[in-house]
């Protein structure tokens, strides 16, 4: 049976991880209207991860016996002043979800919840990889600075971007 603080503290990632699917989908149409289909696909690909996120979570509370309630999603923003703002917007997202995460694994290490412990691991690695993809692009785009034929190029690049089911959502069956 999960702790009822463990169980409230999930439900809130949950409403989090679909609260980032929705910013980077608002982010998506954002590039559509740019033109930037490569853009949007790659903010397409992102949507889909967190809101695979949330059913992972969603899919271990369950399992665990505690109940998901389900809260608004809070409102998103709709523009952004270049594809580099967005782009540090999702860096700094991403840094904001880690330490939720590591605020995650601290609760579940204060009730001694070592199943909870075990099915964030994952989540921890996870923000790993997407706090580094998000800098090597806040980088790049600062370094292309502009430059309508390197921005093409990287839309070209973004747009191959394939969405991979991870293990721990296929195992838990939410999809
Ligand atoms: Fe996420
Ligand atoms: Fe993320």
């Amino acid at each position: 049976m999960l702790d009822p603080r463990m169980e409230q503290a999930i439900n809130e990632q949950i409403n989090r991880e679909m609260w980032s699917g929705y910013i980077y989908l608002s982010m998506a149409t954002w590039f559509d209207d740019l033109g930037l289909k490569g853009f949007s696909h790659w903010m397409r690909v992102q949507h889909k991860e967190e809101e695979t996120h949330s059913l992972m979570m969603l899919g271990y509370v369950s399992e665990a016996g505690g109940r998901v309630l389900l809260a608004p999603i809070a409102a998103v923003d709709t523009e952004w002043s270049s594809p580099l703002a967005a782009f540090q917007e999702v860096l700094e997202h991403e840094l904001k979800v880690s330490a939720w995460i590591s605020e995650l694994v601290d609760l579940a290490l204060e009730l001694k919840d070592h199943s909870t412990n075990a099915f964030l691991q994952w989540f921890v690695t996870e923000q790993v990889e997407e706090v580094s993809t998000a800098k090597g692009l806040v980088d790049t785009l600062k370094f292309v600075d502009g430059n309508p034929h390197s921005v093409l190029m990287l839309d070209r690049e973004l747009g191959a971007r394939a969405f991979t089911l991870p293990a721990p959502a296929a195992a838990l069956g939410v999809l």
